[in-house]
């Protein structure tokens, strides 16, 4: 019952957009660098598709189904989910119809996140340089960025991030992801990394478009002494900001060691956040805000989980119903109370019959 809304957002997610997908458009074939760990979904419009792939690492054979990796999820009609993708599935991804005929081809690029170089602007990091690669000499390896992504606050300070893929170049040739162009050659050198860039920003507010949050509650682990908390709608292909009792946690203060109770996970560009402290945590994607996890009063209350709809009349609805909820509890306690001490006068004056009669006569010989 609890995780029934967390269920049915999961099994909603591709129609509802919540995870990052890229497509093709009006092309039936490209080329991609994307993040390993990060779930993404490749669309093919068609029915009864028929998904193939090639993993350029262990050089598969065509003939392979996705449906045999565990990790891939078939959405008919629609394409197919990766989630958690490992640079080893680093490789083409094939779609045919129904009658074989290939509808739409992907040469993804995993490129290892658990290497991402994060550098801000704000604290004057400087991204990677050129270099020329070892082998033999007439590559360049550079950073190919993607478009800055939007500010992840509006109406006051924000950050945004652009996400940065390793691209080898050759002269008069088109550059490739890294390891699109290295194949199965396992060849290593430190330049051949992903990156992430932040900067600070500030941008007016626009209206609404979001039309629900998630409330939880969380519990500090005790042997761990903090829990992860994931943002429903976050990925790290979307601007997502975090809020400590309304205070918003910051790159550049994680990066330079301002903020220490909290731990912005950077291989999934924040979208999981580790607290050590009870506290009020906010997350907004696209500087909406999706969620938002209360400590758990008690220990032993189950979980709650609600999706409501968004605005400050249900959260303050929501904070409303709470308090009716704490004092209808009260009032439970003080009847049981009340019903418990009434039973005792009468067993007192059961067994002490005596002490009231006594009391009496005291009473009479005054
Ligand atoms: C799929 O293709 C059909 C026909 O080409 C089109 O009507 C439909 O809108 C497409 N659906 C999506 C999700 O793109
Ligand atoms: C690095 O190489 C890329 C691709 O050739 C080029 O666009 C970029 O300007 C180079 N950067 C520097 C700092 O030389």
């Amino acid at each position: 019952m609890l995780t029934t809304p967390w269920l049915l957002l999961s099994l909603a997610v591709p129609l509802l957009g919540s995870h990052a997908s890229f497509s093709c458009p009006n092309e039936k074939q490209c080329q991609k660098a994307l993040l390993s760990d990060n779930d993404i979904f490749l669309p093919c419009n068609t029915s009864g598709a028929q998904w193939y792939f090639f993993f350029l690492q262990d050089k598969t054979s065509w003939s392979n189904k996705v449906s045999s990796v565990s990790n891939i999820e078939i959405i008919p009609e629609i394409g197919i989910l990766i989630r958690n993708p490992l640079p080893s599935q680093t490789g083409f991804y094939h779609c045919r119809d129904k009658d074989g005929v290939q509808v739409v081809q992907y040469e993804i690029d995993f490129q290892d996140v658990s290497t991402l170089h994060i550098t801000h602007k704000g604290l004057g990091q400087k991204p990677l340089p050129n270099e020329t690669l070892s082998l033999g000499g007439k590559e360049l390896i550079f950073t190919q960025w993607e478009p800055w992504q939007d500010c992840n606050r509006c109406g006051e300070p924000g950050e945004r991030k652009r996400l940065g893929y390793c691209y080898i170049e050759e002269p008069l040739q088109e550059p490739m992801p890294c390891w699109l162009y290295l194949g199965h050659l396992k060849l290593w050198s430190s330049r051949l990394q992903p990156e992430m860039q932040v900067e600070a920003c500030q941008v007016p507010c626009k209206i609404s478009t979001l039309d629900f949050v998630a409330f939880d509650n969380f519990e500090i682990h005790e042997d761990s002494g903090s829990v992860w908390l994931t943002c429903p709608m976050g990925s790290i292909y979307r601007p997502i900001l975090w809020e400590v009792n309304d205070i918003p946690l910051t790159w550049q203060g994680q990066l330079s060691n301002q903020d220490l109770s909290t731990i912005l996970e950077p291989t999934n560009g924040g979208r999981q956040l580790r607290v050590f402290e009870p506290a009020i945590y906010k997350c907004f994607v696209k500087q909406e805000l999706v969620a938002c996890f209360n400590p758990k009063p008690f220990p032993d209350v189950p979980e709650t989980l609600r999706q409501r709809e968004a605005g400050p009349q249900q959260e303050s609805r929501e904070a409303w119903k709470g308090k009716a909820r704490s004092i209808l509890k009260g009032l439970k306690l003080l009847l049981l109370v009340g019903i418990v001490l009434g039973l005792l006068a009468q067993l007192l004056k059961l067994f002490h019959p005596s002490q009231d009669k006594r009391s009496d006569q005291v009473l009479l010989v005054k």
